[in-house]
């Protein structure tokens, strides 16, 4: 099977996959096996549905290679997380629903582990017709796929729990998983607002760390709420929220470096890269390469190292099943993720550079890691050999996971 961009269905094609509805994600729009119509593209465009898996006969193996599951599991974080924040913006609720969250992130953790294909993006949610929950269950699922990379390193910037406790990843699921919920605290017609913010409006929109860490209070243990409270503030001590000492209210020097929450800094890359990967009403969505592109050149600085470096080993510039064109011409899918050299993945041909279609291309496997002369040059329409030049040209920032005896947790009220 291969993915396909919903504009560039064509007649015939057939559902590897079934879409789900974007109003109630438990249900589906079309099943498996159906003909996609194409008159149908346009209104998948409006729900939010960019990208769907169809049939190809000579690559059914890849459909080994993404097991259904984890959309499902996905799904349901959604649902729980939808049903709960509507309820709460009618008023018919007044709080979060935390134990049914730790129940379907416990459910979504316990399914990465036995993942076939390893800790490996493979998929995130669309947009749906709602984008703070989806963006929240994307983000729930790309920092626990990072956490789970990064278990010794949590031993150590946890220290003061035992080695069982530091690497529980259940409340770094359930903190990026409400990252954002102060977002419901914020004005619609600024939170949605299509153009530019003004200064006020973006010192508004600033609060939302803050006001969610208020909302957490009480309701979720220190570790959840401090990844809400921190998850914009950078690790080389910028971004936000300002700290006020509560007695004097004076200002007070920003978190740095690892001072901030360990678990807010991998929701911090979590969250930007799901940020710039998903259509917005003010911005279109970017490819992989392109996002990672942005994190590994305009945000240096941003990011512990450390988990930097795990972000680019789970995140895939180029997913599996997506259909490129390589530098001599070629057509090709990905098949195969290499973490130590991620802009060369392994490829099957599907057509020669003369447009030549090969009846299996299996036979027409390339790793790209051992082929310097060719690369990925294009993805649709968008052109990807500066994106990938220019971000292996960034030196990987070394991997240091030595015990840190300072790195103790940090209230702040
Ligand atoms: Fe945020
Ligand atoms: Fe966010």
């Amino acid at each position: 099977m291969l993915r396909v961009p919903v504009h560039k269905i064509e007649p015939g094609m057939v559902l590897a996959r079934p879409i789900p509805s974007p109003n109630d994600p438990r249900r589906y729009l079309l099943q498996r096996d159906r003909e996609v119509p194409v008159d149908l593209v346009p209104r998948l465009l409006e729900l939010g549905v960019y990208e769907v898996w169809v049939r190809c006969r000579s690559l059914e193996f890849v459909e080994g290679l993404i097991d259904e599951g984890l959309s499902e599991q996905q799904r349901e974080v959604y649902v729980h997380v939808r049903r709960n924040f509507e309820a709460m913006l009618s008023g018919q609720a007044a709080e979060l629903d935390i134990g049914r969250f730790q129940t379907a992130i416990g459910d979504l953790f316990s399914f990465l582990k036995g993942q076939r294909c390893g800790n490996v993006m493979l998929e995130k949610l669309d947009a749906f017709d709602n984008y703070l929950m989806s963006h929240s269950t994307n983000v729930c699922y790309l920092s626990l796929l990072v956490g789970m990379k990064l278990e010794r390193y949590l031993i150590a910037e946890r220290s003061w729990k035992t080695a069982r406790e530091a690497k529980d990843l259940q409340l770094l699921g359930l903190g990026s998983l409400l990252h954002d919920v102060g977002k419901m605290r914020i004005p619609t017609e600024i939170l949605h607002k299509p153009g530019r913010l003004t200064e006020h409006e973006m010192d508004v929109m600033r609060q939302h760390p803050r006001l969610g860490f208020e909302m957490l209070r009480g309701q979720a243990p220190p570790a959840a709420a401090q990844v809400v409270l921190n998850h914009h503030q950078r690790y080389d001590g910028q971004g936000y929220p300002e700290r006020v000492d509560a007695r004097t209210g004076d200002k007070m020097a920003p978190l740095a470096g690892r001072q901030i929450p360990v678990f807010a800094r991998i929701a911090t890359i979590a969250d930007m890269y799901d940020a710039a990967t998903t259509k917005r009403c003010y911005c279109d969505a970017k490819l992989p390469v392109q996002a990672l592109y942005e994190l590994r050149t305009m945000y240096q600085g941003a990011f512990d190292p450390v988990i930097e470096r795990a972000f680019y080993e789970v995140i895939p510039p180029f997913p599996i099943g997506q259909i490129v064109q390589l530098s001599d011409g070629a057509k090709a899918v990905v098949v195969d993720f290499n973490a130590r050299r991620p802009f060369r993945p392994k490829v099957q041909c599907l057509r020669s550079p003369t447009g030549e279609r090969f009846a299996d291309p299996s036979l027409r496997e390339i790793d790209l890691g051992l082929y310097p002369e060719v690369e990925i040059a294009r993805v649709g329409e968008v052109e990807v050999q500066p994106f990938q030049r220019l971000s292996e040209a960034v030196a990987a920032p070394p991997l240091q996971v030595e015990a840190i005896d300072d790195a103790m947790p940090l209230e702040v009220h």
